[in-house]
């Protein structure tokens, strides 16, 4: 017997006493998954449209990539940036071409390592074209995440991330996601070097962009002299039905940040640099340790080729339409939310006011009731599944959770 099997209750307490407690984990163990099915230590099985938060894109323990890690792990783990080694420089030139603006890519471990690479190659742009500091402004939307380093947290423009790690860095400035007018006036002053945003909002509620949107801040970018930097990082790697989320809005950004689904559970990210940017950063204006580990790029090639195939994008379209399908049909019946937005496969169901603020509830009813989903803020169910779900899985998944519902409305 293994030892993740030997004693639920030991590791849940183990977890309770040892982590930092800045996580609340479900009361279960999970301890292997295949495809869009996970299975507990008590043998309990689940369907998966949590996709380990927006990264497991192809699933769990697809073959193919289970094949590059194995075949990679034989081979050689880490080497550095200061060697070059074949997975990630081919995986760099491969985000390069399949991103169709970038001439340059910086691979990390993270959405946070990644954004926060976004924010220094614009301040030294900036810094570059002679810009004092102080005009060296951020601008990001409220509602917004970009991850949890300091300067990431700052640019998320949301207090509740934010609270009691001030000091916080300075340069940064919020307006309402999707008000063009706000936004030109945040840059009237000429003092803005980027404009910051999500194509869809993620952990700020499952928010796309409205159309037109994206096209309007690309153009006051222009007027201003200002870098447009798109993160992806959850929208990305195929989960809107392309690509790259931004392909669908008709812009060509600066920078673009990606993370999660790009090593299919492997940690990697990455930052994409554009023409006007991608020689701006010079010998050793900034690095990482395990940035571009030969282990994660190896996977992260045969996810990118596969989360770029014409068979994903499909896949996306359809079971996009049978969960939207899906829930319409759970809301004729319980009247439990009040819309159902996003793009692809990155769902969000915004619970109606009279449930608010009762998303987590949702989420323990649906756990119990053999489904693993996310919430995205309080009032906002997430869903966030492997890009190559198939049909029984969907069909199971949105069973489960007209059961869990309609225990969660009984109370
Ligand atoms: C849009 C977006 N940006 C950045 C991050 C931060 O990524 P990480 O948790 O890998 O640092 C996340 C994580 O949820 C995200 O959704």
């Amino acid at each position: 017997m293994t030892e993740s099997t030997s004693d639920a209750a030991q590791l849940l307490a183990l977890g309770r006493d040892y982590y930092l407690p800045v996580y609340r984990p479900r009361q279960l163990i999970l301890e292997r998954g295949i495809g869009s099915r996970l299975w507990d230590s008590e043998g309990r099985e689940f369907v998966d449209l949590a996709g380990g938060i927006a990264v497991c894109g192809l699933g769990h323990c697809h073959p193919a990539l289970t094949a590059a890690l194995i075949e990679q792990a034989g081979k050689l783990w880490h080497t550095s940036n200061v060697f070059y080694s074949e997975p990630p420089v081919r995986l760099a030139e491969e985000l390069v071409t399949a991103s169709r603006f970038a001439e340059r890519a910086f691979l990390c471990n993270s959405g946070a390592e990644a954004n926060e690479a976004a924010i220094k190659l614009v301040r030294k742009w900036a810094s570059a074209q002679g810009r004092a500091p102080d005009r060296r402004v951020i601008v990001t939307f409220r509602g917004s995440f970009h991850g949890r380093t300091l300067a990431v947290v700052t640019a998320t423009a949301q207090p509740k991330y934010q609270e009691g790690y001030e000091p916080l860095p300075g340069g940064f400035r919020y307006v309402d996601f999707n008000d063009i007018a706000q936004l030109e006036a945040a840059m009237a002053d000429g003092d803005v070097a980027a404009v910051m945003l999500e194509p869809v909002q993620g952990e700020g509620g499952v928010m796309p962009a409205a159309p037109g949107f994206l096209q309007a801040v690309r153009a006051l970018c222009g007027k201003h002299d200002a870098l447009l930097v798109l993160d992806e990082i959850q929208c990305g790697m195929g989960r809107s039905g392309v690509l790259f989320a931004h392909w669908q809005d008709g812009v060509v950004p600066d920078i673009v940040t990606l993370a999660k689904a790009l090593g299919g559970g492997m940690p990697i990210g990455a930052m994409l640099a554009g023409p006007k940017v991608a020689e701006v950063m010079q010998f050793g204006a900034h690095g990482t340790t395990f940035g571009g580990n030969l282990l994660s790029s190896a996977v992260a090639r045969v996810a990118l080729r596969k989360l770029g195939s014409d068979e994903i994008a499909a896949n996306v379209q359809h079971q996009s339409q049978a969960i939207r399908d899906g829930l319409d049909a759970i809301n004729r019946d319980l009247d439990l939310f009040a819309e159902v937005r996003g793009r692809g496969l990155m769902l969000g169901a915004v619970l109606k006011p009279a449930y608010a603020g009762r998303a987590g509830e949702v989420l323990d009813h649906a756990a119990a009731n053999g489904l693993l989903l996310l919430q995205a803020g309080p009032d906002v169910l997430r869903f966030v599944p492997a890009l190559n779900i198939g049909d029984d899985d969907v069909a199971e998944g949105l069973a489960r959770l007209r059961t869990a519902l309609q225990a969660f409305v009984v109370g």
